[in-house]
């Protein structure tokens, strides 16, 4: 049986990776993409995810506009390690598809309501449009399977060192997701940063197909630039554990633990708090990732990627 799902991104290097093993992966059936500001503007994000679908021979997929700036906050975006177009280092072309007309809110409540099975729901950049969506139209919780979200740390963030960037953009957005009662599941840094990819990966990618030499290229720039230095060599594909976490959920072992979101302003700001330990009286009520199992991880991301065109 394959899942439903949508992905809201804001590619980005990761997003636009994550988007390919999605498409690559006959367990899923991608019913829609909806595009966030966050790694760049979303002019930007959208133009990028257009381009990708086409890339990967799936144009056929819609597209949806999503929010140009977080729910209440002025926006910021990570232009330092992606880049001015969103996916630096790979030549791009102008995407030749065109988004849909209706705003992503919308768009994603009919893609819901139209299902016949439940939608399990990954974004991978800041949480405004799902959050947008679960406001606008409440009614649409009732056949949402799950949210998988990449976002978050359990301890140490990486935009600051209290908070996790997707979080740290929009954190009301976040706090909307985390108290919807929908079944959660948390991809943060303490899993994402075991999926580094580099320069081994991207050689074994390159001249596999149009898809896995742009991925290549994509890991080329996106290791080159990445401002972080991890225990071992290369950059983390965050997005790509959301989706792969649903691909097999085997992949990641999880916790479920009592998550709040710190939404005040200064050092707390975008801190995804997680009782990992119980210490308190929240109900938990997300699943947090905490392990990956790295190699299975990686040959699944090259084999599927060696699937595309
Ligand atoms: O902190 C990592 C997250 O921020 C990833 O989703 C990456 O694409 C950026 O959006
Ligand atoms: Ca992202």
């Amino acid at each position: 049986m394959t899942t439903p799902v949508i992905i809201d991104c804001d590619p980005g290097h990761d997003d636009a990776i994550a988007l390919l093993l999605a498409v690559a992966s006959s367990e899923l059936d991608v019913l829609a993409v909806s595009t966030v500001a966050g790694n760049t503007t979303l002019d930007k994000t959208t133009r990028n995810a257009l381009t990708v679908l086409e890339l990967a021979g799936r144009a056929e997929i819609p597209v949806a506009i999503g929010a140009a700036g977080p729910l209440e906050r002025e926006l910021v975006i990570a232009e330092y390690v992606h880049g001015e177009s969103g996916l630096d280092g790979p030549v791009l072309d102008e995407p030749t598809t065109n988004p849909v007309d209706a705003p992503a809110s919308e768009f994603l409540a009919s893609i819901i309501h139209a299902s016949p099975d439940p939608v399990t729901l990954i974004p991978t950049g800041p949480l405004t449009n799902i959050a947008q969506l679960l406001l606008d139209h409440p009614d649409t919780k009732e056949n949402i399977a799950s949210i998988t979200f990449m976002g978050g740390a359990a301890e140490i963030g990486n935009v600051t060192p209290n908070a996790e960037f997707n979080i740290y953009v929009d954190p009301e957005a976040a706090e909307v997701v985390s108290s919807s009662g929908l079944p959660l599941t948390m991809i943060g840094l303490e899993v994402t940063h075991q999926a580094l990819f580099g320069e081994r990966e991207a050689e074994a990618l390159r001249g596999r197909g149009r898809a896995a030499t742009f991925v290549a290229e994509l890991l080329d720039f996106f290791v080159a630039n990445h401002p972080r230095t991890y225990a071992a060599p290369g950059a983390p594909v965050h997005d790509v554990v959301a989706v792969a976490q649903v691909i097999d959920p085997a992949l990641v072992t999880t916790e479920r633990c009592g998550l709040r979101i710190d939404t005040s302003e200064g050092l707390g700001r975008g801190r995804t708090v997680v009782d990992r330990w119980h210490v308190t009286d929240w109900e938990p009520q997300v699943d947090v990732g905490f392990g990956l199992r790295r190699k299975a991880f990686s040959d699944l991301l090259i084999e599927r990627l060696e699937m595309l065109p």
